[in-house]
């Protein structure tokens, strides 16, 4: 077993994009810069989410940026000149108020979920107190711009993930802890099973591994120490009674006690996984990717990105 620690986390020399309340970053050889806002400002504020926008999934495909906007719908920005097109603003004549993550297969057909109908972004932690099913996961084709519910009554529905030969499309049902599987081909296609259960802590987003896994983390992890969340978990009438008295912002400060990163396998099953022991410096965990031997880390609370260098780990 491996710890991660704070030394390791660095916010420089690192070449890609993030999404933050402000609006879409890029940030190259230790310069941020603005690529894109989506929404009208005022920003900056969880007040303003609903004009500014919340971007909240991001995907490369053919050289351009697609970006999920919980509120927005969904976009396609040049990472040249930040110049953003609207894709997608209502589904079945509807504006979201949650869409949260996306996947892009070699045809350009989009797979987005969208967390939970009743609940805005903002308001993130009600649904997941309430437990309330009203996630989806759907299909978006650019070509005719068709939308199609591909599975309804999610329990937050977040990370989005196709497979490696595109057979099927994983979504994270955040609340269960567990990550579901729609077969887009073969003789299950169209069925909808349980890919993997159990996870340990609630996962956020799914992405890639380059040993052709999933990297996953921990967006409301389990202990060592006091968790909220398994404390709360068969007691719903103070889960109900927590969202009428207090405010989000109150709610997610509760410090997670650790963080674990965590790699499945093509079979789901968890191959390796490394901590952050040391009482919440990655805050929460939203988002691992995998890229040249280095994962970066995302999380809706620290302002930063977490780097961890693979190849500098031994084999132990
Ligand atoms: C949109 O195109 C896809 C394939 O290109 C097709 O399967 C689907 O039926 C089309 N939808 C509509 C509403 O025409
Ligand atoms: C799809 O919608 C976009 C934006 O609303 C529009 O510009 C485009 O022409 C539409 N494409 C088709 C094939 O209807």
């Amino acid at each position: 077993m491996r710890f991660w620690d704070l030394n390791q986390l660095c916010f420089t020399k690192v070449t890609c994009t993030l999404a933050l309340a402000m609006g879409i970053l890029d940030i190259k050889d230790g310069k941020i810069n603005v690529l894109a806002t989506l929404g009208k400002p005022p920003c900056g504020s969880t007040k303003d989410e609903l004009n500014c926008g919340r971007p909240l999934g991001l995907r490369m495909h053919e050289g351009s940026l697609y970006v999920v906007d919980a509120y927005l719908g969904l976009f396609k920005v040049s990472v040249e000149t930040g110049k953003a097109r609207l894709l997608l603003s209502q589904i079945a004549g509807v504006k979201p108020t949650f869409l949260n993550d996306l996947d892009i297969d070699s045809n350009g057909v989009i797979y987005i979920s969208d967390s939970c109908r009743k609940w805005q972004r903002r308001e993130f932690m009600y649904p997941c107190l309430e437990g309330t099913g009203s996630g989806r996961l759907i299909r978006f084709d650019p070509h005719n711009n068709s939308t199609e519910v591909l599975i309804d009554g999610l329990h937050f529905a977040n990370g989005v993930q196709l497979s490696p030969d595109e057979d099927f499309v994983l979504v994270v049902e955040g609340i269960f802890a567990r990550i579901l599987r729609y077969h887009l081909k073969g003789h299950k296609k169209g069925q909808v099973d349980t890919f993997v259960e159990n996870l340990p802590g609630v996962p956020d987003n799914i992405r890639p591994s380059s040993g052709g896994g999933y990297w996953l983390c921990d967006a409301v992890p389990h202990g060592p120490g006091f968790s909220l969340f398994d404390f709360l978990a068969p007691r719903p009438l103070i889960r109900r009674l927590l969202t009428q008295l207090f405010s989000l912002d109150l709610l997610v400060k509760f410090p997670a006690p650790s963080i674990m990163v965590y790699e499945l396998n093509a079979q789901g099953e968890i191959v390796r996984s490394f901590w952050d022991l040391h009482q919440g410096h990655l805050g929460i965990c939203s988002e691992v990717n995998e890229h040249d031997g280095v994962l970066y880390t995302g999380s809706i609370r620290s302002p930063f990105i977490g780097r961890f260098d693979l190849t500098k780990m031994k084999k132990t």
